[in-house]
């Protein structure tokens, strides 16, 4: 059996620096105030139609939806539909409002839980980070994977430019803590609802002449959300679109300053960024400010994170009138960046102790001393399948275990134990007088042997 098209196995010796990755990632938030979030895997498909747009390609092709079988026969009892095709049968039922899809974004069920929890009743901004899986049926690629893992931030309540900075300067704090340096801030602003509703009659009045070289998804897109077609890969598209009138210059007053603020905090703290008009970002809840963070080790999948304002999303899922701003940070991309820079993060912890039992009648001493000894705080283990002293030993060195004590019957009737240094071949005498209530003073010798005193 192999894994599903598009996901990874993480092996312990990757989970090390995801652990690693992880924590620093909560770290660098907690600095900046913000508290953990976690959210179910998966959601109702409405809150992402709601939420990310029925048009973006996230949600019309790229979302799993779960279902039960039980539910869906019921399903179609209900409504009698036998008599229809098994295609149309199963498009009913999934588009049936209270059905399910595993969650492809962190944003839109944060804001779900936001407005489930009554969180906004609280004294803003609520300031949360999460770390999810997210699902999402694209081509799988370097880069781009079928379950990928998001680091993310939501920050509610605030509509100050300062706060887009905050975000911002809360990524570029993280990456550099864990030795990122190859990476370049792409901004733009998307208006809002406003600016935006003006900037799509003068985008589509530009591209009507060039309808026939457009593709079909395109020619959706001029009909549902004309901005997006900016995004589109296609060569066709792009050359449509190369000399298009750009939202940029077509904002508010309002939003124009907005924009100015944002950039003059950003560059406060010092980060280089650059404006890019073509940055409209593959989910439709963004208002004012869009960015995304590249990675020139990362190839077509340069887009290490992406985030920006949504101001209008709270209220569109069914909360008060209440702002939004936040990013999502591929994990996996985050990975292949720290190898392409070289970057090295720390190792496996070595195991403290590893404790030989010579034979079968020293057994359940050794199960006694090793647990003792874990209760202390240090990482011990122990043989389970009868090896011999060598075989152990052998063992013990493959682990690269820091010390190891042989269990024997002389040890036990003398109560003399040793525990060898298995780098500098020192040896430190030990009695345990009672293993089961260990005494401080035998504690403290364990101790300043394991901790190399
Ligand atoms: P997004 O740009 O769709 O934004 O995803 C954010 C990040 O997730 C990307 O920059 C990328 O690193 C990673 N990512 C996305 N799709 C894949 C994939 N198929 N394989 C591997 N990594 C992937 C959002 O999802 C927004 N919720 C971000 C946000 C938060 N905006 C405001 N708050």
């Amino acid at each position: 059996m192999k894994k599903p098209r598009g996901t990874q196995d993480f092996l312990p010796d990757d989970i090390v620096k995801l652990e690693y990755v992880e924590n620093c990632f909560k770290e660098v938030c907690k600095k900046f105030g913000f508290k953990e979030i976690r959210t179910p895997i998966f959601e109702s498909i409405s809150l992402f139609k709601r939420g990310v747009g029925e048009s973006t390609d996230v949600v019309s092709k790229e979302m799993y939806s779960a279902f039960n079988s039980r539910e869906y026969y019921k399903y179609i009892k209900d409504k009698n539909l036998q008599t229809t095709s098994p295609q149309e049968a199963m498009q009913a039922f999934l588009s049936d409002k209270n059905r399910l899809t595993l969650k492809p974004e962190g944003t839109a069920p944060i804001v779900r839980a936001f407005i489930e929890n009554k969180m906004y009743a609280d004294t803003q901004p609520t300031k949360l980070f999460y770390n999810t899986p997210c699902m999402r049926h694209e081509r799988p690629q370097a880069g781009r994977f079928r379950q990928f893992h998001q680091l993310g931030v939501e920050m509610f309540g605030v509509d100050s430019p300062a706060s887009d900075a905050e975000i911002i300067a809360l990524a570029y704090t993280f990456l550099d803590e864990i030795g990122i340096s190859n990476i370049e801030l792409r901004i733009n602003s998307v208006g809002c609802p406003k600016c935006r509703e003006k900037y799509n009659n003068i985008l589509m009045e530009y591209l009507q002449i060039k309808k026939h070289n457009m593709c079909s998804t395109c020619l959706e897109r001029l009909e549902k959300n004309p901005m997006r077609t900016l995004d589109c890969k296609s060569e066709n598209c792009q050359e449509n679109v190369a000399d298009a009138p750009m939202i940029i210059d077509n904002l508010c007053d309002d939003c124009i300053e907005h924009m100015n603020l944002v950039k003059e905090h950003i560059h406060s703290v010092n980060i280089s960024y650059t404006i890019d008009p073509k940055i409209v970002r593959g989910l439709d809840y963004y208002t004012k400010t869009a960015f995304e963070i590249v990675h020139s080790g990362l190839g077509a999948q340069n887009a290490l994170c992406g985030g920006g304002r949504y101001n209008g999303l709270v209220e569109q899922i069914g909360g008060p009138e209440i702002s939004g701003v936040g990013f999502g940070l591929g994990m996996e991309r985050l990975m292949i960046a720290l190898d392409a820079e070289g970057v090295k993060l720390p190792e496996q912890k070595r195991l403290d102790l590893y404790v030989v039992a010579v034979d079968q009648s020293c057994v359940t001493i050794t199960t006694k001393i090793v647990q003792s000894i874990r209760k202390m705080g240090y990482s011990v283990d122990r043989d389970f399948l009868n090896k011999s002293v060598k075989a152990q030993m052998k063992y013990a060195n493959k682990i690269n275990a820091r010390f190891t004590m042989v269990v024997g019957q002389d040890e036990i009737d003398n109560d003399k134990y040793t525990l060898k240094n298995m780098d500098t071949g020192d040896e430190h005498r030990l009695s345990f007088e009672d293993i089961d209530n260990m005494n401080e003073y035998v504690k403290n010798s364990i101790a300043d042997i394991l901790d190399n005193k």
